[in-house]
């Protein structure tokens, strides 16, 4: 199948803590750099175990759970969250699928390391072409990757037509967006966050634009499930509160994540803003994000689960 990460792409959307345009964090509207965000993927996902733990918690205890024997991670990333799935999973071989080799060989590290690499596999695939190769699945967890294929609506089908019955699609999308630092910081003007998201946000529009076969999607969940021939399940959001202060890998996933933005923004900003981020970014400054105690982690996600009878 063919390499997703070829596509020359110029700027990472920072998916920091979410990949959506209410929390994602654009550049410069291009499909993001993969490769490069590897560590901010993994530390971010990381720093969400609870939540993502407690989301395959979820799905296993529902009443219509089917036994789960093959899970199709989809947009796996760096696979932390396929290692979290095998581990609530003990019966199932997970399969990491992802469009980026760099992202599987860190699972497959990381699958080595957890003692997992029995039962977690990694499968290069772009999808939605790659999609009739996967085979056929009890659970297809799609994490913040559906909104990278063009058209959703078709790509969600093709995760149908691979479920067993009884099967279930869990999507992640939406939820809300971080917040990092208080409204007002003391300097700049108040609401930087809510302007960055507002920049990023067109910036995601624009993104999805230049997908292949883009295709504009009320983002019904319910919906377009119902349109796959699934049954709409539940929708629940997880929320990630790390209040300030922030531990060390929290306050380092910060900076990274403002330092991503800040140079995916700096034409999308006004001169006022984009100085604020320079001198909250300076590791000197007393009121920069390395120093300053009132930083903290909030975010929401939402997982969206569809069923086929
Ligand atoms: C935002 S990351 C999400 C990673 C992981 N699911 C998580 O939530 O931590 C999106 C992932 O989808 C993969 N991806 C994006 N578009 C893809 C495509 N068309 N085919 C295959 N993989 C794709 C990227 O390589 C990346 O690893």
């Amino acid at each position: 199948m063919s390499n997703h990460s070829g596509h020359g792409h110029r700027h990472g959307r920072q998916d920091l803590h979410h990949e959506r345009p209410a929390h994602g964090h654009d550049h410069g509207g291009a499909e993001p750099d993969w490769d490069v965000m590897a560590p901010l993927l993994e530390r971010n996902a990381e720093l969400s175990s609870a939540q993502y733990t407690e989301a395959a918690r979820w799905i296993a205890a529902l009443p219509t759970a089917p036994k789960v024997s093959r899970v199709l991670d989809i947009g796996a990333g760096p696979g932390v969250v396929a290692c979290l799935l095998a581990e609530v999973f003990p019966d199932a071989e997970v399969v990491a699928v992802d469009g980026t080799p760099a992202l599987l060989e860190r699972t497959r590290e990381r699958a080595r390391r957890l003692g997992l690499d029995d039962r977690v596999t990694t499968l290069h695939a772009t999808l939605p072409e790659g999609l009739p190769g996967l085979g056929e699945a009890d659970l297809i967890w799609a994490g913040n990757t559906l909104h990278h294929m063009g058209d959703q609506r078709a790509a969600l089908a093709g995760f149908g037509e691979l479920l067993r019955p009884g099967g279930t699609v869990a999507l992640v999308e939406g939820g809300l967006q971080v917040r990092q630092l208080p409204r007002d910081l003391g300097f700049g003007n108040p609401g930087l966050e809510a302007r960055m998201e507002a920049a990023e946000a067109e910036l995601f529009q624009r993104m999805r634009a230049e997908l292949p076969d883009a295709r504009r999607e009320v983002e019904d969940w319910a919906a377009l499930f119902g349109a796959a021939g699934l049954t709409p399940q539940g929708t629940r959001s997880f929320l990630l509160d790390l209040p300030a202060p922030l531990g060390d890998a929290a306050r380092e996933q910060v900076v990274a994540d403002f330092t991503r933005r800040r140079d995916g923004l700096r034409d999308h900003l006004d001169t006022d803003d984009t100085a604020v981020l320079d001198r909250l970014l300076d590791p000197e400054d007393p009121a920069g994000l390395h120093r300053r105690p009132d930083v903290f982690l909030l975010l929401a996600r939402t997982l969206h689960l569809g069923r086929r009878a």
